[in-house]
């Protein structure tokens, strides 16, 4: 087992959530839980919403390991987490990385989930092309830090009209990427570029789910909400017409929005 205690952002502890199940938050990549800062403002009087830094990112401490980091690492991370604070059953949103985490979440804890939120994420594994990319990324980000990280991401995270209108969120983004560490950067690049393919869980999954995309994501397409929707019975889908791949941010008042409905 992979124990970390991880920094947690919280809000609304004791809020009911039906029986005290908190909504935990987690992030994608190369960004920490100050990405649901929206969030843990606007949902934090009515519900108990925790934002967790992963392993490395953020004021998380990174693993312990001496191989590469897995999905299944980050998912054991909440799940002790979550142990450690006595809570048997959580409500887990997932954004990018964090639904790859989530699938991985689904497979190995399955009686810990209450309900699954799925954020500008996609089942699927990387390809041959999307492996080799990410090794190359982690290569550069060992010799120059998280400034490559950020160079790369940061053309594709918002809509259009986002990086017209409200360039003070982009370069807030920027700063956020650039204060990660090293390691932590490394090792999501890792545990992605060796995710398995979450395809055949979509069939297994039975707790209540909610998909939630950007009609402007640049990097999750469409097609890929569309697909989980379809492969997972009961599923919701909203889809925030004026956001892109970082749509908590672009538009939180839709998000936050579909977020009450569902949970
Ligand atoms: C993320 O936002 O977590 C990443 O864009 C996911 C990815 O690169 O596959």
């Amino acid at each position: 087992m992979v124990r970390n205690s991880l920094n947690v952002r919280e809000r609304g502890k004791g809020k009911a959530n039906g029986n005290g199940v908190p909504l935990v938050l987690v992030h994608g990549f190369p960004f920490d839980s100050s990405m649901w800062e929206k969030q843990l403002d606007g949902l934090g009087d009515e519900m108990w919403v925790v934002a967790p830094d992963m392993p490395g990112m953020g004021q998380s401490e990174p693993f312990e390991l001496h191989r590469e980091a897995s999905m299944n690492d980050y998912a054991d991370a909440i799940a002790d987490w979550a142990g450690s604070r006595g809570i048997e059953k959580i409500m887990l949103a997932g954004h990018s990385m964090g639904g790859y985490i989530a699938f991985a979440f689904a497979r190995r804890h399955p009686e810990m989930l209450a309900k699954l939120i799925l954020v500008a994420t996609r089942p699927g594994a990387d390809n041959e092309a999307g492996k080799e990319g990410r090794y190359k990324m982690a290569a550069g980000v060992e010799e120059k830090g998280a400034v490559v990280a950020a160079d790369a991401m940061l053309p594709k995270l918002f809509a259009p009209a986002t990086y017209e209108d409200h360039k003070e969120l982009v370069e807030s983004v920027r700063g956020l990427i650039l204060r990660q560490e090293k390691r932590g950067v490394i090792d999501s690049l890792h545990a992605m570029a060796g995710r398995p393919d979450s395809s055949p869980d979509m069939a297994r999954i039975k707790v209540p789910t909610l998909i939630v995309s950007g009609a402007q994501d640049a990097i999750i397409p469409a097609t890929e909400a569309d697909n989980m929707h379809r492969g997972i019975d009961g599923s919701r889908h909203v889809v925030v017409q004026d956001g892109g791949h970082l749509l908590m941010l672009e538009d939180a008042r839709a998000f936050n929005k579909a977020i009450r409905e569902f949970a």
